[in-house]
């Protein structure tokens, strides 16, 4: 196995470091912290363009090469961002045209982050002059091992509704349709009779007191994130020409709900995929939310090894009631990133800022100072990852499942109005990932473009959107011997965002032979019950079987009697449909009936609240085993376990919330 992203030896260990907030002697004090924590990379940089470029073309670099330097002199490399996600007060001054205009039109002021608008040709000069401006200093500076361009991109300015976006969008638009009757077309514009004369009628779709039209809101959601991409690649672009080697790369944000670009287009031009997570305060299964967004930033890796740029040492500042971690999370919570092949884990930050929008977040230096649990954790940590650090390339191992996740899908949901309006389909993936985890068995979350040939089965949940390709190679899959589950609300309407015509759900009719002629959701108390005992909240739909064995069926409410859940073979394997909204206990029962049909056993032990999960080399198994219960937890290992040192022989026992890393024989 041959990874070439990884800026240093073993997994890499640090965090955003922003020392321009601190005096000169805290830094002394921070690289001999970083030391004793065993920090091997910090993210230089990233909101200092201010204090880099003072004014037009002004620039005091001299406190940036003192840094570098004085973390290289430590041993510590730097992961050096450009500063674009946060422009200087001048640069609105001199320009304010670059401000982002909101959707009721209007612009926005200076005083937050990511305040620029992606078409912008203005901003975009002074970004890449910036960039070239860094990339030429510190392009061959030994420290420098990563660049990261700007920051969370999209996450502040996905969507800018100013004249010269309204101008980028008709370009883009025409690139893609060619002709206004093409578009016409695909939007179906014959409704409330909304047809273009030209492409210079379209403009962004700027506020208005009713819902539009759901195919101009999908290509609009489109174009801002080839918009956000475009400026990414300039800005890559001005660092290579700049002569920077290193790889190069911008932190996404990829979580449950759909994210703010279509990342699946986007991961071909990063060079290791980062990602930056969050747990949420009000999730009663955190982890579970983590080791969802890890399986999909693995996806968008293609299986290999990424990159955790930030998560947190304790509580953050946005969430509505930030909940600080228990004792021991903050591993539990880095380990489960590792273990689903991430080659390091980073924060946000690595000293609690006294001022500004972010001091109230947590740090791996907290205001406290290191007389403080976090802190101890953090070192703790830093040695465990030391410790590990050979599983550093290897890959996650014996996903037998396969779980489709599409940001564009997620956007066509959330567009317009639906028959379940605000309904959150994408945590029908979750739900899936969490059941398949709790059985052992390790699914990898993908785009609907990955290959899908090797899994023994492929879920398809509330997969709204899907192209013809999509639906030949799901059915392709399933002709090829894989079990392939197709939830309700899939397969519905095309990439334009139109209805599929035949009935539900459209793309995927054939291959589980049943349609819906209805929708029938359900009122927010109301549950349905089903002749296999489960029951269904949200969702059920009148299923008409043409060519399919119905293995269960509605048993109260206006759907009595008739199919909720079907079974088809197809070539050597078989295609299976769920036309309601399983309740958490029924979907695990489904998961069940399903993974006995595959033929899948469990790939790594199974004990409740354990999350097991194993990465190979081409030499080596690690088992990594995080206990998020309150029990202890004994289970079958063999091997050392690298955190302690301690040989497993048979089995191993993990106190409440312990971990293990078993290099297994
Ligand atoms: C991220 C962002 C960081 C910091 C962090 C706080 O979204 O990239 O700069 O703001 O959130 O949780
Ligand atoms: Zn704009």
């Amino acid at each position: 196995m041959t990874t070439t992203w990884q800026p240093v030896p073993g997994l890499a260990f640090g965090g955003d470091y922003n020392p321009e907030q601190w005096p000169r002697e805290t830094w002394d004090d921070d690289v001999r912290l970083m030391r004793e924590a065993g920090v091997s990379i910090v993210t230089l940089g990233v909101f200092s363009w201010g204090l880099l470029e003072v004014a037009d073309d002004a620039w005091d670099l001299g406190w940036l090469d003192e840094v570098i330097d004085l973390l290289h002199a430590n041993g510590i490399a730097v992961d050096l961002a450009t500063p674009t996600a946060s422009p200087p007060i001048w640069l609105h001054h001199d320009h304010p045209e670059i401000l982002p205009v909101n959707r009721s039109g209007l612009r926005y002021h200076q005083g937050g982050r990511l305040q620029w608008c992606p078409s912008s040709p203005v901003f975009r000069d002074y970004a890449t002059r910036v960039a070239t401006v860094l990339g030429r200093r510190y392009a061959t500076h030994p420290a420098v091992r990563l660049w990261h361009v700007s920051n969370e991109l999209g996450g502040g300015n996905r969507h800018c509704y100013c004249e010269v976006s309204s101008e980028h969008f008709r370009r883009w638009l025409e690139q893609r349709y060619g002709t206004v009757a093409a578009l016409n077309d695909a939007w179906g514009t014959a409704f409330w009779g909304h047809r273009y004369a030209s492409f210079d009628q379209v403009i962004c779709p700027l506020d208005s007191e009713t819902t539009q039209n759901p195919g101009l809101l999908l290509d609009f959601d489109r174009f801002s994130s080839d918009a956000l991409l475009e400026h990414f690649l300039a800005e890559k672009t001005a660092l290579r020409e700049a002569g920077v080697t290193a790889p190069i790369t911008t932190n996404l944000m990829v979580g449950v709900r759909p994210s703010v670009a279509d990342y699946a287009s986007w991961a071909p031009h990063l060079d290791v995929i980062a990602n930056d997570h969050y747990t949420i305060a009000a999730d009663p299964r955190r982890e579970r939310d983590l080791g969802y967004a890890a399986d999909r930033s693995r996806g968008l890796a293609s299986g290999q090894p990424w990159l955790l740029m930030e998560h947190s040492t304790g509580a953050v500042n946005w969430q509505p009631r930030n909940r600080a971690k228990a004792p021991g999370e903050l591993v539990r919570n880095s380990l489960a990133h590792i273990a689903r092949g991430a080659d390091g884990a980073l924060f946000f930050q690595w000293r609690a800022s006294l001022a500004g929008a972010e001091q109230w977040h947590s740090a791996m230096v907290p205001h406290a100072g290191t007389r403080t649990r976090i802190w101890r954790e953090v070192c703790e940590l830093g040695g465990i990852l030391q410790r590990i650090g050979e599983v550093a390339g290897s890959v996650v191992a014996g996903a037998q499942a396969a779980i489709l996740a599409d940001d564009v899908s997620g956007w066509a949901w959330g567009h317009g109005q639906k028959p379940l309006n605000g309904f959150p389909l994408h945590s029908l993936a979750r739900a899936w990932s969490e059941a398949l985890t709790d059985r052992g068995v390790t699914s990898d979350v993908v785009p609907p473009e990955a290959p899908l040939s090797g899994y023994r089965l492929v879920v398809v949940p509330g997969l709204y959107l899907a192209s013809d390709a999509t639906a030949e190679a799901v059915a392709e899959a399933a002709r090829g011997g894989a079990t392939v589950l197709v939830t309700h609300l899939s397969g519905v309407v095309d990439e334009h965002s139109r209805v599929r015509e035949g009935g539900y759900p459209g793309a995927f009719r054939d291959l589980v032979g049943a349609f819906a002629e209805e929708y029938l959701p359900l009122q927010a108390d109301e549950r349905v019950s089903l002749d296999t005992g489960w029951t269904a909240t949200d969702w059920t739909e009148s299923l008409v079987v043409t060519d399919a064995e119905v293995v269960g069926r509605y048993e109260s409410g206006p759907l009595a009697g008739s199919p909720a859940l079907t079974r088809r073979e197809v070539g050597t394997g078989t295609a299976w449909y769920c036309s309601a909204g399983l309740e958490a206990d029924s979907l695990d029962r489904l998961v069940a009936t399903v993974l006995t049909d595959a033929g899948i056993a469990p790939d790594v032990p199974v004990a409740p609240g354990l999350e097991a999960v194993r990465r190979i080399s081409d030499d080596h198994a690690w088992l990594f085993l995080l206990n998020h219960s309150t029990e202890v937890v004994t289970v079958d290992a063999t091997g050392q376990d690298l955190v302690t040192a301690i040989e497993a022989s048979g089995h191993i026992t993990l106190a409440a919330g312990g971990v293990a890393v078993v290099r297994e024989r």
